[in-house]
């Protein structure tokens, strides 16, 4: 084919041709939704009918400074005219810049960084770091719990859905119950519980052996499973039982880090350092695709005899990743987005409980700055989700301009309404929000 019959075919504004190719070309291995977006501003995304969506899931809680700040997308094209690849051979500017802005807003002891492309990369390599460091193979993680899509973060993964069509997945992967609360797996409720779920690792690790088990790896709070907050004892009591058994504590902060909860980083508020952290989304605010393991010194060094091992990628540590991650947590400090997470978190958390307290259908609100969730269920007593209501609700709302995400195959069969939109969230956007959201409600409930 001839290029000008390939910038013809290219040239294309044609919204059928768009969709055409999308059905033709392009593998489903997961759903989209029918909009082609072409532009994001802030909270807002336009699709190619001019349609506009108020993006409270900052596409998958992951732009936490909004679309298209020029901030960062000016630091791109300036380091793009500098240079865009040195990757795995050279150290590059950005790259090393990036490391020591991150050891300084990270808890004390995490001090080094490995920079990657993706979340499940990044878990990947923070199950590779326990394993080599510890010379032991068991990972310990928690049903309903979501690490990602590669072999290794999908067996640390608790979604069924997910993982069993890939069946078997890596071996030494084993399973505690989540601190899920609205829907406790031994029957309990807090605070008379005692947090069973946490203590239940105690008993597995030694069922297992503590000379076997490397690592326990848990999000600090169930991010796209539904917001799932656990009790505040919970993550100092995984950290006190994997220090007893000599365990390293791996935090899974891809959805959490990065100021969504209110706190710079999830685990601040559980006032508990993790041996290792990955995180991603939030670090370029997915204007990149950018992700990183962060750990301490004695692991870093641990894992640096090159002649026992090597970790590399060719798109690791990427210059033009970094200086988008650089200026990113730049806006998130200097915008004071962390604390405004705290406040339009609260604000909007206050607002869906009184919601949930008016609908019969609506059956529990929950969640910790900007990262909330609503159970969508037939009713209060049986508690019973109902997914055809979830997906006419979140139809309503996108019909009206109001785009979250929808969880539905990670919690067992709950089905929860995610709120996640950028951190510079607006009284007047959320309060629009919540009035799309409360009208889409009411009319699902009424058909
Ligand atoms: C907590 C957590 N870990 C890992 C991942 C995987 O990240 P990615 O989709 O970038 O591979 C996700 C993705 O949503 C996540 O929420």
């Amino acid at each position: 084919m001839k290029i000008d019959e390939i910038n013809r075919i290219l040239n294309s504004r044609s919204v059928k041709d768009f969709t055409d190719w999308s059905e033709r070309h392009l593998v489903y291995y997961h759903g989209f939704l029918p909009s082609i977006i072409e532009e994001g501003k802030g909270a807002t995304l336009r699709d190619v009918t001019g349609k506009e969506y108020l993006d409270f899931a900052s596409i998958v809680v992951s732009v936490n400074v909004g679309h298209g700040d020029k901030r960062v997308t000016d630091a791109m094209k300036e380091q793009l005219d500098l240079m865009t690849s040195t990757t795995g051979t050279f150290l590059n500017v950005p790259e090393v810049k990036l490391a020591k802005l991150v050891a300084e807003i990270t808890p004390e002891k995490l001090t080094r960084s490995f920079f990657l492309t993706s979340g499940s990369e990044a878990v990947e390599l923070a199950i590779k770091t326990a394993r080599r460091y510890t010379g032991k193979l068991n990972i310990f993680s928690r049903w309903g719990g979501y690490h990602g899509n590669t072999p290794g973060a999908l067996s640390a993964s608790g979604a069924a859905l997910y993982k069993r069509i890939y069946d078997p997945v890596v071996p030494g992967f084993l399973k505690i119950p989540p601190p899920y609360c609205y829907r406790c797996d031994f029957g309990l409720e807090y605070p008379d519980c005692g947090i069973v779920c946490a203590k239940v690792l105690d008993s597995a690790i030694v069922y297992e052996h503590p000379d076997t088990v490397a690592a326990v790896i848990a999000e600090p709070i169930i991010g796209g499973g539904g917001a799932v907050v656990p009790p505040d004892e919970y993550i100092p009591e995984l950290r006190k039982i994997c220090d007893e058994h000599g365990v390293l504590l791996i935090l899974d902060e891809v959805i959490t880090g990065f100021g969504r909860t209110g706190k710079m980083f999830c685990c601040e508020h559980y006032g508990v350092t993790p041996d290792v952290m990955s995180v991603a989304k939030g670090i370029g605010s997915s204007y990149v695709p950018l992700s990183a393991v962060i750990t301490k010194d004695e692991i870093a060094e641990g894992v640096a005899d090159h002649t026992k091992g090597v970790h590399f990628s060719t798109y690791g540590n990427h210059p033009l990743s970094c200086a988008a991650a650089l200026a990113n947590i730049k806006v998130i400090i200097e915008d004071k987005l962390v604390e405004n997470a705290a406040r339009m978190g609260e604000y909007c958390l206050k607002a869906l409980k009184d919601m949930v307290e008016e609908s019969p259908v609506l059956g529990e609100a929950r969640g910790k700055g900007l990262l909330l969730g609503v159970e969508i269920v037939k009713d209060k007593e049986t508690k019973t989700p109902d997914l055809d209501l979830g997906m006419s609700i979140r139809q309503k709302a996108l019909e009206k301009g109001l785009y979250f995400s929808l969880s539905r195959i990670r919690m067992k069969d709950a089905v929860i309404m995610v709120f996640g939109p950028p951190l510079n969230i607006t009284k007047e956007q959320v309060d629009r929000a919540l009035e799309i959201f409360d009208s889409a409600v009411k009319e699902a409930q009424a058909e």
